[in-house]
């Protein structure tokens, strides 16, 4: 069976002030009035029959149990992380769990933050991924790029798999390239960006991080061993886990396997990083702008003007994004959004 294992882990810094280190952006409620994280969850069960494995934070155990259950679902599993151990832990974790009960088991590995509007194009992905998935590869669904960003992973389509419609060899995974290298790969055009979601044989990527991180899938192996379950959750041991080495699975396995897939995919989508994004993912007015809440613009242009508190009001200004919380507001030209994260150490730093 294919289970969605959806990765909430991430602390969102760049959508400082609304994403917050116990509340962030994932479970923030959008532009649908649901958060990425409950959208993600019903695209999940669209797409597939099994119910969901949540991996998050222990600290976050009761906004997601909250979340799941504002939009009746009710989970799998949720794996509580004693500490944050990056992508390939996570996923290494739910690999091992489903795993004990069903040794053919699937992983759809979601990111909670992304924007991905078409449910019904989603699910034909994974239909058109799963046959891949059962000959014994580890399929990434391949984004067409609209620039060289760095942020991502690109890939290198190869030969196609013979029989499976769709379906490509991944010649090459690169992930996060320089400025350069990406502006290279963008200009040949064979490369696709990594979405970030993954269709993942359980026991295969178990066997590949074996090979090539032995010490993320040993510790993550006795952080399951030694868990605390109760009717399903699942608390990682925190002594084994917080051994494990911090890695992205995209870094650790990705980069390294030679059992990559990629699907390339028209998908709408969007991983909502930085309020620049936010804006480009939202409906705009004739001014270009966009937004929510308690907001006026006047003689405002090509902005993102969003508060859930004060009211906010913005006169004769353009390319902005300005956001306001009850405690916090934040001011930048649009495209330097990116940037936010220096706001949140400078926090940090500064108690
Ligand atoms: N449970 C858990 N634990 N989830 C985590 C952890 C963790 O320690 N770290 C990150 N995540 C979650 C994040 O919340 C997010 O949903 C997802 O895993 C990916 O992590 P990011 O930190 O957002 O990764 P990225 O955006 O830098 O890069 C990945 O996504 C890109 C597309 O958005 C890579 O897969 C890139 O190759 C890809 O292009
Ligand atoms: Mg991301």
């Amino acid at each position: 069976t294919v289970v969605p294992v959806i990765l909430s882990g991430g602390s969102g810094t760049r959508l400082w002030p609304v994403s917050r280190k116990l509340s962030p952006k994932q479970f923030a409620p959008m532009l649908s009035g649901r958060s990425l994280f409950q959208d993600t969850v019903l695209r999940a069960a669209a797409a597939t029959e099994a119910a969901p494995v949540v991996v998050c934070s222990g600290a976050h155990r009761f906004v997601v149990e909250e979340q799941l259950d504002a939009i009746g679902i009710s989970p799998a599993l949720i794996v509580l992380e004693p500490v944050a151990r990056n992508t390939a832990a996570a996923i290494a974790a739910a690999a091992e769990l489903l795993l004990e009960t069903d040794p053919d088991a699937a992983l759809l590995v979601l990111p909670s933050d992304h924007f991905v509007p078409d449910e019904e194009a989603f699910a034909s992905d994974v239909r058109a991924a799963l046959p891949a998935a059962a000959v014994g590869h580890l399929v990434t669904f391949g984004i067409t790029p609209a620039c060289a960003h760095t942020g991502y992973g690109y890939i290198r389509q190869g030969a196609p798999i013979s029989g499976i419609p769709r379906v490509f060899e991944a010649e090459r995974f690169v992930e996060k390239p320089a400025r350069g290298v990406a502006e290279g790969y963008v200009e040949e055009g064979k490369w696709h960006w990594n979405s970030g979601m993954f269709l993942l044989p359980a026991a295969l990527v178990v066997r590949e991080l074996s090979l090539h991180e032995p010490d993320v899938a040993a510790h993550v192996r006795s952080a399951v061993a030694r868990a605390a379950r109760s009717a399903g959750v699942v608390e990682l041991d925190e002594e084994s886990f917080a051994a494990a080495p911090s890695v992205s699975i995209d870094y650790a396995v990705m980069e390294r396997t030679s059992k990559a897939a990629v699907l390339p995919t028209p998908l709408k989508w969007n991983d909502v990083g930085a309020w620049s994004s936010m804006w480009d993912v939202s409906q705009h007015d004739a001014e270009g702008n966009a937004g929510r809440g308690n907001v006026i613009m006047v003689d405002t242009a090509d902005s993102y003007v969003h508060s859930d508190g004060p009211l906010v009001a913005t006169l004769g200004v353009h390319g902005l994004a300005v956001v306001a919380t009850k405690d916090a507001v934040l001011v930048t030209e649009r495209g330097r959004s990116e940037e936010v994260r220096a706001i949140v150490e400078v926090l940090h730093d500064g108690g």
